[in-house]
């Protein structure tokens, strides 16, 4: 029951308002279970990365702010847009909160993962050639992300999909990005995100992820960004 609540809190709202009261953020529990997206993911790298790293990316934020290092009183999304005016502190962390927030609920266990839009398949077949070409070049440019970033599928400030990818803990609503746009899927490919199973392998664990991606959901981010 608690994972279902958790699902209709998530759903009802929307991920980039993570609730934020007295000037700190809080850690969201997780819209499936830490086993439910095995053995794409294993649960011990979920237990890991959304208990620890994505806890240290608030706590750090947090501590952030409460140093004065960016006003208390915005939200998760008006910080990572300004983040080029604070701090690494802030960039580093907001960053690291907001992403980490956007790839849980990019994903669902493999048996829920449901099918993408007709308006998102053929905007990808448009842009691409055909899914598994956009798939193919999502993974290769993932893969050759050098150090630790992301990967991200974005709808730019002229509607057209695109693939870009940031370093470290930045997105492509950030000021400082250099491809800026609405992120509709993202992937982490920092090695906490995949080593226990995959080790040094990022291309094995870019192609498994597929697998688990919550193509309704991509779908649905995707009509709210062409009608912004
Ligand atoms: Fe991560």
């Amino acid at each position: 029951m608690k994972h279902f609540l958790s699902v209709v809190a998530l759903s009802a709202t929307p991920f980039a308002a993570v609730a934020q009261t007295d000037g700190t953020f809080t850690l969201t529990d997780l819209p499936y279970a830490t086993d439910a997206l095995a053995p794409v993911i294993l649960q011990e790298t979920m237990e890991l990365h959304h208990g620890k790293h994505h806890q240290s990316y608030v706590d750090n934020l947090n501590a952030a702010i409460t140093a004065g290092d960016a006003p208390a009183d915005l939200t998760l999304q008006e910080l990572v847009a300004a983040a080029g005016t604070y701090p690494d502190a802030v960039r580093n962390n907001a960053g690291g909160h907001w992403n980490h927030d956007f790839f849980w609920n990019t994903m669902a266990p493999a048996d829920a993962t449901g099918e993408m839009s007709d308006a998102l398949s053929e905007a990808i077949t448009g842009v691409f050639g055909s899914q598994e070409e956009f798939e193919t070049a999502f993974q290769e440019a993932g893969a050759a992300r050098f150090g630790s970033g992301w990967v991200w599928l974005i709808v730019d400030d002229q509607d057209q999909l695109q693939i870009t990818t940031t370093p470290n803990q930045d997105n492509p609503l950030m000021d400082v990005a250099d491809v800026q746009g609405t992120p509709l899927l993202g992937n982490d490919v920092w090695e906490h995100a995949y080593y226990l199973s995959y080790n040094n392998r990022r291309a094995d664990y870019l192609g498994e992820w597929w697998g688990v991606v919550d193509w309704p959901e991509v779908s649905d981010r995707y009509d709210a960004a062409l009608a912004d």
